[in-house]
């Protein structure tokens, strides 16, 4: 199937890939989904990539997310993850994220199998409802001690000090994936498995170039699956999927759910 703009002027019109789309959720018994930061940028939550706003205008998100900046001057990164905390717990699930979810609960129902395999770090896809999510990169909302491991599930606010102390002594970091780290065995065997064994892959507001998240879709086409790319831009995946969906998250998911699942369809 041909790549193809969603988009249209209306956000409202599908595109004839759509509706090939839709009829391979309906079919799919064992659907994977990775999403990026593409699929929060219509909750405001600005996208890796996208340059960084106020007080953090000068700052690249590459020399902040470490361990060793984190060692070098705990106080700015916690500040800046402490920032990046608050706008996530503003911030509300969007049209896509509530998609996302009914998904889920559309392949359940029929005795299917749904794992959702996030990037994302704000816990949006777990508000909205979704209850398969393999965190790949941790989330922010906890934070952990560095001396002990332990995890804080609702930090102080607002946090009156930096580095933010630890209840255990030492201080506390957020617990989310830095470059240079390991992502979490548990999640990668999760969602290692899930792409080797699902029939449809989709990949969602993920600019699919790091490593190791950008491999499942990988090992999902090896193992025979059909592949979908959701996205407002071309990707480095978007000539090898089966389709390629051009547009934004939150106005084609919810076309391509109701398309596949109402009972009109
Ligand atoms: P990126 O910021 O790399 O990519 C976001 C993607 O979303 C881009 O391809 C955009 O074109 C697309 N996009 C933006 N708005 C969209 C919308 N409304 N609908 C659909 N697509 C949209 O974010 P990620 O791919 O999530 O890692 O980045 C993956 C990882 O790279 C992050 O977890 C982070 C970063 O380095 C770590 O922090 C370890």
């Amino acid at each position: 199937m041909d790549p193809s703009s969603s988009d249209a002027p209306d956000g409202l019109a599908p595109s004839p890939a759509e509706a090939g789309v839709a009829s391979w959720l309906r079919s799919a018994t064992r659907v994977v989904v990775i999403t990026g930061a593409g699929v929060s940028a219509e909750s405001s939550i600005p996208t890796y990539r996208d340059k960084m706003e106020g007080l953090w205008a000068s700052f690249d998100f590459r020399t902040l997310a470490t361990p060793e900046a984190f060692s070098r001057d705990p106080e700015t990164v916690s500040r800046w993850y402490d920032f990046r905390r608050t706008k996530c717990l503003e911030a509300e699930p969007n049209p896509g994220h509530i998609a996302l979810a009914r998904l889920e609960r559309e392949i359940e129902s029929r005795g299917g199998r749904f794992t959702l395999l996030t990037q994302n770090v704000d816990r949006l896809h777990q508000r909205a409802g979704s209850r398969h999510v393999v965190e790949l990169h941790g989330n922010i909302i906890e934070w952990r001690c560095t001396t002990t491991g332990r995890r804080v599930a609702e930090l102080p606010a607002p946090i009156l000090e930096f580095p933010v102390a630890s209840p255990w002594g030492g201080v506390l970091r957020p617990n989310v994936v830095w470059f240079g780290e390991s992502l979490p065995e548990d999640a990668v065997a999760t969602a290692t498995r899930a792409s080797q064994e699902c029939d449809l892959f989709l990949s969602i507001g993920t600019s699919a170039v790091v490593y190791p998240a950008a491999g499942f879709i990988q090992l999902a086409r090896a193992a025979g699956a059909r592949t979908v790319e959701v996205n407002r831009d071309a990707t480095p995946i978007s000539g090898v999927v089966d389709a390629a969906l051009v547009g934004r998250s939150g106005q084609i998911l919810p076309r391509l759910v109701e398309r596949a699942f109402s009972s009109k369809g």
